[in-house]
Order: C-alpha cells, then structure tokens, then sequence
C-alpha cells in the first residue's frame, strides 16, 4: 500500500478539472495539485526552454512530494517534453495528456477535424502526426488560442455566462467556416469552457476533450500494481493546490483552492530558495574543492 500523492502539473488552472475528475472516482488518493504560475504561460515558449524548465521544477517536486504517480495535466508541456521528462525520472509512472484526436478523427462525417491549443500544441508535428496515424484521409485545421488561455486563466472567474460565450465564439465559428464536424479542447484551460463550446457548437459540432481518458490511465497504472501503488489510508490528509512564483499571491488562488477542495500552499514556502541552495551545493562538481 501507498501513502505517497498522484501529483498533477499543469502551468496554471488548467489541470484543476483533471484532477477533480480523477478526485471523484478516486476519492481516498491523496493528491497534489501544482500550478507553475512562475512560468506561465507555457504555450509560447520554445520545446528546448520548456523542457529544462520542466525539469528542473520536477526535480523539486519529486524531492518534496515524492509522488507515485505524476500526471502532466497540460497538452503543451505533455506534447513537447514527456519523452524528456520519461528519459530524465525513469521509473517514475507518469501520465501525459495529449489533444483527444483519435475520435474526433475517427467520428468525423465530414472527414474534417479541429484541434484549439496553445502555438506549441498546434505547431508541434505530433499534433498532426496523431491525426494521420488514427485516420489519414481527415483534414485538421489547427487553431492556436493563446487568448484564450489567458482568458481562462485571470478572466474566467470574474466573467458571466455571456463573457465565456463571447469568448468562445469566434473560435467556433473559425472551425465552422473550415467546414469542420469535430473538434478537440487541446488545452486544459479550455475544460472550464466545456459549456460555452458545446453551446456555441450545437447542433453540428461534436466537442472532444481527454478528461476522462487521463483518469482512466492513472487509475489503470495504480490498479497495475494495486498492492503497492494504491493508498490504504483513505483520505486522511488534505490535498494541497500548490502555486510557484513570488510572493503575494493573487487572491483568486485561494477561491480556486475553496472551489476544488484543496490546502492553497506556495511552493517558495514549502521549499525556500536555502534548500535550492543546499541541492546545488550537493552536486558542486570535485573539482571545486580540490
Ligand atoms: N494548459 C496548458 C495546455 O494544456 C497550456 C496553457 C499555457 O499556455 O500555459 O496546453
């Protein structure tokens, strides 16, 4: 049996109903969720930038949290990194979430696809290469919405029913204009707007997204190895949200901790920058001290 969380990243709120769709059907899991606010947004950056900063902040991660399971709640980093983060903690399980494009491509009458992503998500080659793998006589049209992203992000909770569909719109109507039947939330961010785009998308439009596939995958891992992957203990500790960056934090960080039932900690104080200090000190090269 085992204590230890299933961790989720992501580079801010996006991950949030990931994790709360695998809380719902894996309620004893103790979980932690870890939201890069330093580093947001992730969709812009270059593969090799966003693959060390990964790195190094999954290093602090497993140092502190020591998860059994990790789950890269995020398309872009999952996209562009999770080879390297795989080669970089062999034997840690993790979970990528990649853009739900096998049945958008396989349930598409008009053999026209959609994927909404971030720039890195939509112009990776693995996107694309999905799509030809599962059906190659589909047509996908890509569309980056960074926007969109930031909209979720800071604007979300503040914003009314007519704002989200607002927002949502021009997106969907792009699609439509591409003569498109299908189309894949290839961002997390993009769940919190599961409503507004299946609104805006009815009655010819099916909406795919990976929420439930992810869930599935990590509670396969953990059922794999039952004996030592699943916890015994039920849910005896808080679930943490965990937010990187300096201080202070913004006040919608503790709504969105009360709205997902989870402790709001800041990362700086749960490892101050004195044990990075002291993690670098470990690895000074000999040489130093001869
Ligand atoms: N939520 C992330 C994703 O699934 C990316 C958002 C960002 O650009 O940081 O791709």
């Amino acid at each position: 049996m085992n204590n230890q969380p299933v961790l989720f990243l992501d580079s801010g709120i996006g991950g949030l109903p990931y994790c709360r769709h695998f809380h719902g059907h894996n309620p004893a899991e103790p979980l932690v969720y870890v939201a890069d606010r330093a580093s947001f947004p992730y969709g812009p950056r270059e593969q090799g930038e966003l693959t060390g900063l990964l790195i190094t902040l999954m290093k602090r991660l497993l140092r502190l949290f020591n998860p059994k399971v990790v789950v890269v709640a995020c398309n872009t980093a999952s996209v562009s990194a999770l080879a390297a983060l795989r080669k970089a903690f062999p034997g840690l399980p993790m979970v990528g979430t990649v853009p739900a494009i096998k049945p958008a491509v396989l349930e598409s009458q008009q053999q026209r696809a959609g994927v909404l992503g971030t720039e890195r998500t939509i112009n990776d080659p693995y996107t694309m290469n999905l799509a030809a793998r599962y059906r190659p006589d589909c047509t996908i049209t890509g569309i980056a919405a960074p926007d969109l992203v930031e909209f979720v992000e800071h604007r979300y909770a503040l914003a009314d029913e007519a704002e989200r569909r607002r927002a949502v719109v021009p997106y969907i109507e792009g699609f439509r204009a591409a003569g498109v039947d299908t189309v894949v939330l290839g961002c997390t961010h993009f769940l919190f707007l599961l409503k507004e785009f299946q609104w805006a998308a009815a009655p010819d439009i099916g909406i795919y997204d990976s929420i439930a596939g992810v869930s599935h995958r990590v509670e396969a891992l953990l059922d794999r190895d039952e004996q030592t992957l699943r916890t015994d203990r039920g849910c005896g500790e808080a679930h943490l949200l965990v937010v990187t960056g300096a201080s202070p934090l913004e006040p919608s960080w503790q709504r969105w901790a009360d709205a997902f039932d989870l402790t709001l900690r800041r990362l700086e104080d749960l490892d101050p920058p004195e044990n990075d200090l002291h993690a670098e000190a470990l690895t000074i090269p000999d040489w130093i001290h001869r």
